[in-house]
């Protein structure tokens, strides 16, 4: 009954390979035919109008959800992180980050943290942190299992708009460093553009645009460029950019 094919990807250019991607919940079809390919150390953006079925998409490249049919092909280490932090409150910090992983992780479960701007919290526990904090905690578990794949689920979308710029810059300076390939999941236009290689928009269960973003970082949004790719993606978002002042 089903067609899936999942496994390791070959290319060694390639951190994911997806082709002719479906996925129906009953006679829902989310997912129609996606096709994608993301390079190794690309750092892609996916916008969406809510129900379209990024988080499924994001969910079956982190072998947590089953396709119905078509070939998902991705780098082994893979590792998401969600909107919410998701810590284990009975837990302290760096247990959290550790979190499954044998005793002798510990020294990179203290190297992740300070990576992340929180040495010295290894034993505060998870309820005395700010939003940003968990959300920092949770993005060090991220890194010290070392993804080959990190998958962000609208990681930013909890955090006050200025935790959520200083968010983005984190991300964007451990992204650089540790050249993960990126899927990052988002409604905002203008953080996919601040951030991303390429930028994609999922539509009625495909790629309604796809496009590298070509500009230097760190990027202007006043560039007439970006001025350019902002329009024309909030149109495939079916949101008319506000006009120039
Ligand atoms: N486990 C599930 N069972 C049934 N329907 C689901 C399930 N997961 C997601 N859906 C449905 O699939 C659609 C896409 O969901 P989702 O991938 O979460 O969208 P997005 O992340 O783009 O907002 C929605 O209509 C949602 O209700
Ligand atoms: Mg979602």
């Amino acid at each position: 009954m089903s067609g899936t094919t999942a496994g390791p990807v070959r290319d060694g250019d390639l951190a994911v390979r997806v082709r002719g991607l479906r996925k129906a919940f009953g006679d829902r079809t989310v997912l129609d035919g996606v096709d994608l390919d993301i390079r190794r150390g690309e750092f892609f953006a996916l916008l969406g109008p809510s129900g379209t079925g990024k988080t499924t998409l994001l969910r079956v490249l982190a072998g947590l959800e089953r396709s119905d049919s078509g070939t998902v092909l991705t780098a082994p280490r893979r590792t998401t992180v969600y909107q919410e932090p998701r810590l284990v409150q009975a837990r302290r910090v760096l247990a959290n980050v550790t979190l499954g992983l044998p005793r002798s992780s510990r020294q990179a479960g203290r190297r992740a943290l300070r990576e992340v701007g929180l040495a010295g919290y290894e034993r505060a526990w998870p309820a005395t942190l700010s939003g940003g904090e968990a959300q920092r905690v949770a993005l060090a578990r991220a890194l010290v299992r070392d993804p080959q794949v990190l998958l962000l689920d609208e990681p930013f979308a909890a955090l006050d708009a200025l935790t959520r710029l200083r968010m983005q810059d984190l991300v964007a300076e451990l992204c650089a460093r540790h050249r993960p390939a990126v899927v990052l999941v988002t409604h905002d236009v203008d953080e996919a553009l601040r951030l991303a290689d390429r930028v994609a928009v999922l539509r009625d269960g495909a790629f309604a645009a796809d496009r590298v973003i070509d500009l230097p970082q760190p990027r202007d949004r006043d560039d007439p460029a970006q001025v350019e790719h902002r329009r024309s993606f909030l149109s495939h978002l079916g949101v008319a950019a506000p006009a120039a002042p």
